[in-house]
């Protein structure tokens, strides 16, 4: 059969079937419509959703929203991301179908070294990485938000960072989350007299309704407003910021600063049964880990499994990934990351050949990973508008309130992101998770990140999701990427029980109602180490256009305190660049 169509009456018959499909494709496409019919915003503060709106109704497109949501996000969610952060913007542009991802990841100073925060015996020193001046990457928040801004926006800064300064100068309410996110940090903010003045009181976390004021942020962001990213990283912010960091014990020089740019990288794409997968591409693990799961359970019949032997595979497609994870992953511009290999069918055949249908591999009987001879909190939001341009950013001070420091004057927060990096070969970081070289600490470099922001499309149904997390962020959209496969809604997405395996530790941390006592048993008889998560974990937040029905709908994890909200712009087709 194989033979005869490559015989030239097959190659006819092959034309003939071609030319079939592409006219019953766009008779089908023809009816899909080409733009949504309600714009949607969903993050996870409820004055940064209406931020966004507020941006969308003013006329804005999707990429102005989404400066304001960032902007407004550091300013409510501090101990999520801020300016003294950075993170990861994948952009999709409707008028000519062009992806892209805006790189605003963190980098090492230059004065950074493989070794800095290992003590006198080698050992990695408690703290240092994560408490403190040291601690901080130079932020790349405010160049995303003015990158944005100078090529794919149409409003002024000054328009999209005013609800943001408006929330810093007027004060903003504080939420339980606030409240247990300062509690869980209480010790490493009181070490940094100027991050207890701001963010606690009298040296706890503030209660529930406290209304917090931030004027020196609102002056930092004015100057953003007015000079854009000149105003941050160079001038009287920038002299503030190092002054304070190195009065800190931190490195930084005014020259890291004024050299700190974004990249726009290419996304990492996919399949997984018909959908195509277009994710965060190095130096976000995220895409790369995501696509490897989903190549690897493309390999079964997964729609038709129970639950429990779905949960088995979906923990040894995670347990291979993230070893490759560990193995591979680092700045892109520093190491040479195999991203065709590693996303490629054949791989996931390759490393999914030991893969038992009824037992658990250990994490130890996988290719292991040779040392080299020498040497919750983040944030997630989605932006539709009725122009069809999407957003999808995850953006992170890493852990909560970053390095709980903060250069006096400035009010900017500082990141923690230099723990992503592996202080020490096949050591765990702060989420538990180990590297090699490639992710080695070196001037100027990027540390490796889990943030995923996707868009997930089908002709008919496009997704767009993420969420914080820290190392369970791929494992988050794994499952809601499956979920969006099952056909399910944004709903669903965001409040699947979740379950996570990272290959070290070797042990499946699951949510309460993610295995019922049948499931744990039956995956402890596969041999898989099941540890209870003490809380729900993830704050997602996701947007489906649905083509086929005309519809938008968006949805907040209900795990968090964030809104999503659809609606129709009042300026529709301003909102075109
Ligand atoms: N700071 C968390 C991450 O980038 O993965």
């Amino acid at each position: 059969m194989r033979v005869e169509l490559r015989s030239a009456r097959g190659g006819a018959l092959r034309l003939l079937c071609c030319c079939l499909l592409f006219v019953v494709w766009s008779a089908g496409a023809r009816e899909l419509p080409a733009t949504p019919p309600a714009a949607a915003v969903a993050s996870a503060h409820p004055l940064a959703t209406a931020a966004g709106r507020e941006i969308l109704d003013a006329g804005g497109n999707a990429f102005d929203a989404a400066i304001a949501v960032a902007a407004t996000l550091a300013v409510v969610e501090p101990y999520s991301s801020g300016i003294g952060g950075g993170g990861f913007f994948l952009l999709h542009r409707a008028a000519d179908g062009f992806n892209v991802m805006i790189d605003a990841r963190e980098t090492a100073p230059g004065a950074a070294h493989r070794d800095m925060y290992l003590d006198d015996s080698g050992d990695i020193a408690a703290g240092r990485s994560m408490n403190g001046a040291l601690a901080a990457g130079i932020p790349g928040l405010p160049a995303g938000i003015a990158h944005l801004a100078a090529h794919y926006g149409t409003l002024p800064l000054k328009t999209t960072l005013a609800p943001a300064i408006r929330h810093a100068r007027d004060g903003f309410e504080v939420t339980a989350h606030y409240s247990m996110m300062a509690g869980f940090r209480t010790d490493a903010m009181n070490a940094d007299p100027e991050t207890a003045r701001i963010f606690l009181r009298e040296g706890a976390a503030p209660a529930l309704g406290t209304r917090l004021a931030q004027p020196d942020l609102a002056v930092t962001l004015e100057r953003m407003a007015a000079d854009g990213k000149a105003g941050f990283y160079t001038g009287a912010t920038a002299e503030q910021l190092v002054a304070g960091v190195r009065a800190g014990g931190g490195l930084w020089e005014l020259s890291d600063l004024a050299r700190y740019t974004v990249v726009e990288r290419e996304p990492v794409i996919g399949s997984y049964r018909g959908i195509r997968v277009i994710s965060a591409p190095p130096p976000s693990s995220g895409g790369i880990v995501l696509i490897e799961a989903l190549n690897i359970l493309e390999g079964y019949d997964y729609a038709s499994l129970a639950p429990t032997p779905r949960a088995h595979l979906t923990i040894e497609a995670m347990r291979r990934a993230y070893r490759d994870r560990a193995e591979f992953l680092g700045d892109p511009d520093f190491t040479d990351v195999p991203v065709a290999r590693l996303t490629a069918k054949s791989h996931a055949q390759a490393i999914a050949a030991d893969l038992l249908a009824d037992r658990a591999t250990p994490s130890s009987a996988l290719k292991p990973i040779a040392p080299p001879p020498q040497g919750d909190h983040t944030t997630h939001f989605s932006v539709l508008d009725a122009a069809g341009n999407r957003v999808a950013a995850t953006l992170s001070v890493n852990f909560p309130f970053g390095c709980a420091f903060t250069p006096p004057g400035t009010g900017v927060l500082l990141n923690n992101e230099m723990d992503d990096f592996s202080s020490k070969a096949m050591t765990p970081n702060g989420y538990g998770l180990v590297g090699v070289d490639a992710n080695a600490i070196a001037p100027f470099k990027r540390p490796l990140s889990s943030m995923t922001p996707t868009f997930l499309e089908t002709p008919e149904r496009i997704g767009i999701l993420g969420t914080p997390g820290g190392s369970r962020i791929i494992s988050m959209v794994l499952l809601g990427t499956l979920s969006y496969a099952d056909g399910r809604p944004p709903s669903d997405w965001v409040a699947t029980p979740r379950y996570h395996h990272q290959y070290l530790p070797d042990e499946v941390l699951y949510e309460p109602k993610a295995f019922d006592a049948t499931a744990r048993a039956d995956l402890e008889r596969r041999g898989h180490t099941l540890k209870l998560s003490n809380r729900e974990y993830g704050n997602m937040h996701a947007i489906l256009w649905d083509r086929a029905h005309g519809e938008v709908s968006a949805a907040s994890d209900p795990r968090g305190e964030g809104t999503a909200l659809v609606w129709q712009p009042a300026a529709v087709g301003a909102a075109v660049k």
